[in-house]
């Protein structure tokens, strides 16, 4: 292995749900003041899955195309983060390893981790790449977002994937060492296997995350990480993108920086364009918020020419229960040839928005467990659906 092999980002893409309930749907609905979500939280809609859609084909969605544009050849590993798992034994990845027919020498794997498992994809990718830079590995993080009607944490929900290309040389943003770490045993957010829904403790499960921002700070700054000054931006898991407020607010605060608002704005706010319109997404929220600023910093940031080129980007990764991870990237020169804008507004534009009836309607659909044969409604018009589910198989298509 070269010292200076540098290894990160190669390429990302984005996949969301067929539909989008706006929050003054849900206001509308249950008397909330609007400005609670729109403000209080800072979400203005949420994407919701059609029958015929889950993590797969968001998946499938997200990584094509990658594949379309670099090939399958180096990928000789596939990882694949989720919360929201459609299986407790076989791998996500390894249908969408079938729908986008990548070579049978590959590995594939799914992590789980709450939010933060499509970090611990990314580091495992690293290390890979590292041991052989000629491959490429394919991290997906895809979740579906899913609270019990009516409960505090309605407004929270959402859906979506992100594909990434991990390998040598990226063209978007080189990961660096070190990563600040914590783990903590809290029971803030979960869902045992028997349920479709995630419980959580709303309150605590703000303090938890702030608790493991100050955690992953500490072991970042003693493991000779940057000082907080250096970095253009900050990505957060978003929640709901207020928490990216709190939780840099908190970070400023635990250095002994100031916390003026404009300091707080200018860090966080061009990553909140698509978690604000997208809703959680569990793992991929803080990828999310990467394409987000890569997105935009070419119209908004005020870099005239180059953007975020050669500047550093933070990324506070956390996941209930809880781990997080505090690692810095620097965006490459020449990002912005590579980047997919135009296609990830077209995949939250191109959202049907629903009633607030209709969102309740797929809220509560489930499949029998009885072993028959259960076919989907058509309704996506993704490029691939869950067809039915028969036998207890899942049975995909690609459209
Ligand atoms: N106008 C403007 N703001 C208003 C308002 C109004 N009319 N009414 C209320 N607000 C503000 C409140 O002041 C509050 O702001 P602050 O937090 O800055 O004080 C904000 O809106 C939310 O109000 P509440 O706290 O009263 O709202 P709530 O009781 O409904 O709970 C929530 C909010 C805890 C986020 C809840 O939606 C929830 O439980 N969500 C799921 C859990 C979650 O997202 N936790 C985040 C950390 S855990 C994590 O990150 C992992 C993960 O992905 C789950």
């Amino acid at each position: 292995m070269s010292s200076d092999l540098t290894t990160g980002i190669h390429d990302l893409s984005f996949a969301t749900g067929e539909y989008v309930l706006p929050h003054t749907a849900l206001a509308a609905y249950n008397g909330t003041d609007i400005g609670k979500y729109h403000t209080g939280i800072g979400q203005r809609s949420m994407s919701v899955p059609a029958a015929d859609e889950d993590i797969v084909t968001m998946a499938a969605a997200a990584a094509a195309p990658i594949v379309a544009r670099h090939g399958a050849e180096r990928i000789r590993t596939v990882v694949f983060a989720t919360e929201s798992s459609v299986d407790q034994a076989k791998s996500a990845g390894v249908y969408v390893h079938s729908l986008l027919q990548l070579p049978s020498a590959c590995r594939v794997v799914e992590l789980k981790q709450a939010c933060y498992a499509a970090t611990a994809a990314l580091q495992l990718a690293i290390g890979l790449v590292r041991r052989d830079p000629s491959q490429q590995v394919l991290v997906i993080a895809s979740d579906v977002s899913k609270y019990d009607l009516d409960s505090p944490g309605e407004a929270t929900q959402g859906a979506a994937a992100v594909a990434m290309l991990i390998g040598a040389d990226p063209a978007l943003v080189r990961i660096e060492e070190p990563s600040g770490l914590f783990t903590a045993d809290v029971m803030d957010f979960w869902r045992p296997n028997y349920r479709e829904t995630a419980l959580v403790d709303g309150q605590q499960s703000i303090a938890a995350y702030l608790q493991a921002v100050e955690g992953t700070w500490k072991d970042y700054a003693e493991q000779g990480g940057r000082p907080p000054q250096e970095f253009a931006a900050f990505c957060y898991h978003q929640p709901f993108t207020k928490m990216a407020y709190k939780a840099h607010r908190h970070l400023l605060n635990y250095c002994g920086q100031a916390t003026d608002e404009d300091a707080v704005e200018r860090a966080v706010k061009h990553t909140t364009a698509y978690n604000s319109v997208i809703g959680n997404s569990y793992t991929a929220s803080v990828y999310l918020a990467l394409a987000a600023l890569l997105d935009q910093a070419g119209d908004q940031t005020g870099g005239q020419d180059g953007g975020l080129d050669g500047r550093s980007v933070g990324f506070l990764s956390y996941g209930s229960g809880s781990v997080a991870e505090f690692f810095a990237g620097t965006v490459v020169p020449g990002y912005r040839r590579h980047l997919r804008t135009a296609a990830h507004r077209a995949a939250i534009d191109r959202r049907t928005p629903l009633t607030y009836a209709e969102y309740r309607e797929l809220h509560q659909r489930s499949f029998p467990a009885d072993g028959g044969d259960h076919p989907t409604p058509a309704q996506t018009t993704g490029p691939f659906r869950l067809a039915a589910l028969r036998g207890h198989k899942r049975l995909y298509d690609t459209r």
